[in-house]
């Protein structure tokens, strides 16, 4: 193919880079809140809505979205991931080691979130779905909110690590791509648009999804203290 017909075209939707940086900003907040606790945990508790909501969000696009957001595309056989390391190709979607690791973000994310449904401070703040678990799973439930968050720190240090590697010694500026959406590419490998109605209806539906799963929440159960 001539690299003289490459173009900077479309290939992350406005969804996907929404997603990611709003992700990324309320990891922060929710990293902050937590930390703090007390009365920040009213925050933590929205904030980690909200990233539920996100991942949930993107669990659909992945299904649904445009041709790089979708799963089947980026989720490649494992010994396909190996081989790329070795053929040094970059790609107009993740690549397929990249596709890994933002799948184990997402799952980890996930986890995270759910856990803090059923985690406690131990002191006066229950995650809403905490008493529908007996001790054992609370406990195991503790356990998780406060261990998979040492491992999403060091995937994410090696994720942003990796945009790095590729911005200063592969000259292929990533970062760049997930805030504009655009990579050198040829016209064919590009997206035509971002369906930013389909994303409307897969932000109501997570929505819904998620009013729903908060709303069934047993009562938050600050009396048992008392
Ligand atoms: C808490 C920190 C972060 C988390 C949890 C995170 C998570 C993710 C996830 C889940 C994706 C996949 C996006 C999708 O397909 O929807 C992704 C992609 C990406 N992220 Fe992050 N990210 C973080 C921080 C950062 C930072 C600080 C940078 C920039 C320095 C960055 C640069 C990128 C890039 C360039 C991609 C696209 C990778 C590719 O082309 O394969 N991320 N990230
Ligand atoms: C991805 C989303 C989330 C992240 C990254 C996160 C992160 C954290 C962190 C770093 C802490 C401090 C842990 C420690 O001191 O060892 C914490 C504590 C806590 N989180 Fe979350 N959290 C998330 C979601 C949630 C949700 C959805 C809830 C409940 C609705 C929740 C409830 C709590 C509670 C009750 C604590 C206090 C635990 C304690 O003090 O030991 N979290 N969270």
């Amino acid at each position: 193919m001539n690299p003289n017909n490459k173009k900077s075209l479309l290939v992350w939707d406005l969804p996907v880079r929404l997603f990611h940086w709003l992700l990324v900003l309320a990891l922060a907040g929710l990293w902050f809140t937590g930390e703090q606790g007390d009365d920040w945990l009213t925050w933590h508790f929205y904030l980690g809505y909200f990233v539920l909501g996100l991942i949930l969000f993107r669990i659909l696009w992945g299904v649904f979205g445009t041709r790089y957001a979708l799963f089947k595309q980026f989720i490649v056989s494992p010994i396909k991931a190996i081989s790329s390391i070795r053929q040094q190709q970059d790609s107009p979607g993740h690549t397929p080691l990249g596709g890994y690791m933002a799948l184990l973000l997402m799952l980890a994310v996930l986890l995270q979130a759910i856990s803090g449904l059923f985690t406690s401070d131990e002191i006066f703040t229950d995650g809403p779905w905490r008493s529908a678990l007996s001790a054992e799973y609370q406990d195991l439930a503790d356990w998780a909110h406060h261990n998979l968050f040492t491992l999403i720190q060091i995937a994410a240090a090696i994720h942003i690590a990796a945009a790095f590697y590729y911005l200063l010694f592969r000259k292929n500026n990533l970062i760049m791509a997930m805030i504009n959406g655009k990579k050198m590419i040829d016209e064919e490998q590009s997206i035509a648009s971002s369906k930013l109605w389909l994303a409307l209806v897969m932000l109501l539906i997570a929505a819904a999804i998620f009013y729903v799963l908060i709303t069934l929440a047993p009562e938050a159960s600050l009396d048992d203290y008392y």
